[in-house]
């Protein structure tokens, strides 16, 4: 395995490129092809979030001066140089995370999209005025920024999640201190370099690669005054302690067991792009991934055919080859969970009806692949029914009526996102109103949010914050409300209550 010739990416620390405080590093690999290293990054420490954060404390003293709609002018600037870049940032995410190329575009787009919106609420940032209860006193409310945030992200969206994150934290006029997973620091630093290139000050932007010991850090510190993290339920639950006792605001966005549920009156092959697209798009590696599905028992002969037939066809391979329609798992421990459920889906007496097994020979022998799997007959208590496996496997299960499959969907500790396909607009607003997510879709699978709405959800899934959509800048803001007494004599409310 040839490393001599691979580039060593820095850290960005208070505006420079620096490597952490104990020289070490590690490495980052295709998971296609391990053979394949992309780079070498910094292995960084508790010593070097020390430093980030002091550099993140001191820009912020400036940073939260700059008008809002001149901060925004630097994020415009910034989704712009994204546009320019999206393809090569593609190929980096591809041949970094493994999803196909189509996906990776989708991944920076999301990024863009989502810089794009978060800039023109520098011209927004709307807060209330109201009428005060006194005569001649005003009453207003405004945002003001936090100070600085920790940012924690998954590999799964490398460049998506991190904007989601960064750049709302940035317009409200916060600095921040960033991680991104090991496993994806390429399309992280891609998105750091625009923000610099831009002309986001050195100090307001500070990234650091590394594993446990940078996260532990970024969540104790008492200058961090935002965690936001995306990740799993156990981490979060880690993270959301970590982060307690010196009371920082902690948005978190975990797991997910998201269902769709298919109706007699369904139009079933719409169903099954829908269950293809949400069960396998990004190798079934999305909070919001469809790794459920309740079929109504008058159908679910007919739909179990046609969708084990689709999963069996689907192609796997490298994401940058443009046959392939499902890529690799992003990490030999995420195959190795994968495998892991599925003997687990096996001993619980679940029926394989196709896949189950990794893929190791000729051109997947260097690389974590695994076949598409679908699981059915299964039962709603079973561990695959009811537990995270972020890999390409769906269980599929009947049930006889909305009121069942609806208990079905609520049945899980997560409650990211949920579906119904039905061509009855009754039982779809019932089903609506009833489960207990945060996203819901109508004949549309559960992956696909679009960056102007509200994104988390309930249970297990969050801890009651929502990111994207204006909802982000309640995570990154704190309301200060304002009253201007101008009447030039002692006014006291509640007290001095007029008569008419
Ligand atoms: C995730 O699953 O971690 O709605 C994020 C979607 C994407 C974002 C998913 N826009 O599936």
């Amino acid at each position: 395995m040839a490393t001599a010739s691979a580039t060593t990416y820095r850290n960005h620390v208070d505006g420079q490129w620096v490597a952490s405080a104990s020289g070490q590093t590690f490495e980052n690999r295709n998971p296609a092809n391990t053979d394949d290293l992309i780079g070498v990054f910094q292995q960084s420490s508790a010593a070097d979030v020390d430093v980030a954060i002091a550099a993140a404390a001191r820009a912020y003293e400036h940073w939260r001066l700059v008008p809002a709609p001149l901060r925004a002018e630097i994020l415009f600037k910034a989704a712009q140089l994204i546009v320019e870049r999206k393809e090569a940032f593609a190929r980096d995410m591809t041949r970094e995370m493994g999803k196909v190329l189509n996906e990776t575009r989708g991944d920076v787009q999301e990024a863009i999209d989502m810089t794009f919106y978060m800039a023109g609420e520098g011209r927004r940032m709307f807060g209330q005025t109201v009428p005060s209860e006194l005569r001649n006193k005003f009453a207003m409310s405004m945002r003001q920024p936090v100070g600085v945030c920790s940012i924690i992200t998954p590999w799964n969206f490398p460049m998506a999640i991190p904007s989601w994150k960064i750049i709302p934290a940035l317009v409200c006029g916060n600095t921040v201190v960033f991680k991104p997973s090991s496993n994806t620091p390429l399309s992280a630093l891609n998105f750091v370099n625009v923000l610099i290139e831009a002309g986001v000050p050195g100090g307001v932007v500070n990234m650091v690669t590394g594993d446990a010991e940078v996260g532990t850090a970024m969540t104790t510190d008492e200058r961090v005054r935002v965690v936001s993290f995306t990740g799993s339920t156990n981490v979060g639950r880690i993270v959301n302690q970590a982060s307690a006792p010196t009371f920082k605001k902690v948005h978190l966005e975990m797991g997910g067991k998201n269902v769709v549920m298919i109706m007699d009156d369904a139009n079933l092959e719409l169903a099954v792009d829908g269950c293809l697209w949400g069960g396998f798009g990004t190798t079934g590696q999305r909070c919001t991934a469809a790794s459920r599905v309740v079929v109504h028992e008058k159908v679910y002969k007919r739909f179990v055919a046609e969708f084990v037939a689709r999963a069996k066809s689907l192609v796997v391979g490298d994401g940058l080859q443009p046959e392939t329609q499902v890529g690799p798992s992003n990490s030999e421990a995420q195959l190795q969970t994968v495998m892991k459920y599925v003997r687990i889906g096996q001993d619980e007496g679940a029926t394989l009806a196709t896949g189950g097994r990794r893929l190791e020979t000729g051109a997947y022998a260097k690389g974590y692949f695994h076949e598409p799997t679908v699981f059915v007959d299964v039962d709603p208590k079973m561990r695959i029914a009811r537990e995270e496996i972020f890999g390409p496997v769906v269980s599929v299960m009947p049930c006889t009526s909305l009121e069942e499959a609806i208990a079905i969907g609520n049945g899980v500790e997560y409650g990211l996102s949920a579906s119904i396909y039905t061509q009855d607009i009754n039982r779809a607003f019932q089903a609506m109103r009833d489960l207990y997510t945060g996203i819901f879709y109508v004949n549309a699978p559960t992956i696909g949010a679009e960056v102007h709405l509200p994104f988390g959800g309930t249970k297990n899934t969050g801890n009651g914050h929502r990111e994207a959509g204006v909802a982000a800048l309640d995570v990154f803001s704190e309301w200060k409300s304002v009253y201007i007494d101008f009447s030039g004599k002692l006014q006291r409310a509640q007290i001095d209550v007029e008569q008419i």
